[in-house]
């Protein structure tokens, strides 16, 4: 690391589904992106809901059942990011293309979840949010509206707006150094964070198993597993 930034420099950390695959969960895409053949776009609409319902929600039933399983822990990248949260003197915020809730088990406060929580279930009627630790069913009737049929997971979709991005992109135009970690770079707007970091002058590193298709575009790219780059980073950081 060869970069300076102001003592209490703003900092805004991007993850993605890297930063959790050393605790034991998937990527979107490894192993070929497939899940039972398709691929994520396929099941990740809309559309796919509204044609399959029961499927789409198999997909996130499994992925939340295997979030549950007590094996499943944050591992030392995401500690490190609360360490970092906890003692840097400036203003650190994290957010997370992963719908996990490793970051908040690891102690992250300053948190955005910009593509939803598989924990959680949304009501399309009343539009309500409500925490969910069991499968979710097309059959179910809304704890708070008592109406049956809306339910789903409280997840953003391949052509849905994204949450909180006014917050995100103040948040990136404010900033001094954008940290993007364990991210494919394959979905916007996320991969365009680091386009905006860089518009506004902030000093860009990936943290990526591999080269990420955005890598080129900044300052410095390290490659490694997230256990080890992050917490060297943040270590040579809080030094
Ligand atoms: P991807 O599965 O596209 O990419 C994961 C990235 O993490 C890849 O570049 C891997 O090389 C890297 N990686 C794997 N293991 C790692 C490790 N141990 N340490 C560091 N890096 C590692 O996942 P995302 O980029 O998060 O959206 O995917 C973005 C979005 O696409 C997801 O949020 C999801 C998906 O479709 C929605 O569901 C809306």
């Amino acid at each position: 690391m060869n970069f300076s930034i102001p003592e209490k420099a703003s900092i805004v950390i991007l993850t993605g589904a890297g930063i959790s695959a050393e605790s034991g969960l998937e990527t979107f895409r490894g192993a070929g992106g497939l899940w039972c053949g398709h691929r994520v776009e396929d099941v990740a609409t809309p559309e796919a809901f509204a044609r399959n319902p029961a499927m789409v929600h198999e997909f996130y039933n499994m992925r939340r059942r295997g979030l549950l399983k007590p094996e499943i822990n944050p591992n030392p990248a995401h500690l490190a990011l609360a360490e970092l949260e906890q003692k840097w003197p400036g203003e650190v915020l994290v957010v997370t293309q992963n719908i996990d809730d490793l970051h908040e088990r690891a102690g992250t406060k300053n948190l955005i979840h910009m593509h939803g929580e598989v924990l959680k279930a949304f009501c399309h009627f009343c539009r309500s949010n409500i925490e969910c630790r069991n499968d979710l069913s097309i059959e179910m009737t809304c704890a708070k509206c008592s109406k049956t049929g809306g339910i789903r997971p409280d997840i953003v979709w391949f052509g849905e707006m994204p949450y909180r991005m006014d917050e995100i992109f103040d948040a990136l135009a404010n900033c001094d150094l954008f940290l993007s970690i364990g991210t494919s770079g394959n979905v916007y707007p996320a991969a365009g964070f680091v386009s905006e970091a860089l518009r506004h002058d902030a000093f860009t590193a990936e943290l990526n198993l591999e080269p990420s298709l955005n890598a080129s575009i900044f300052h410095e790219s390290l490659t490694g597993p997230a256990t080890e780059t992050v917490v060297r980073f943040v270590n040579n950081l809080l030094k």
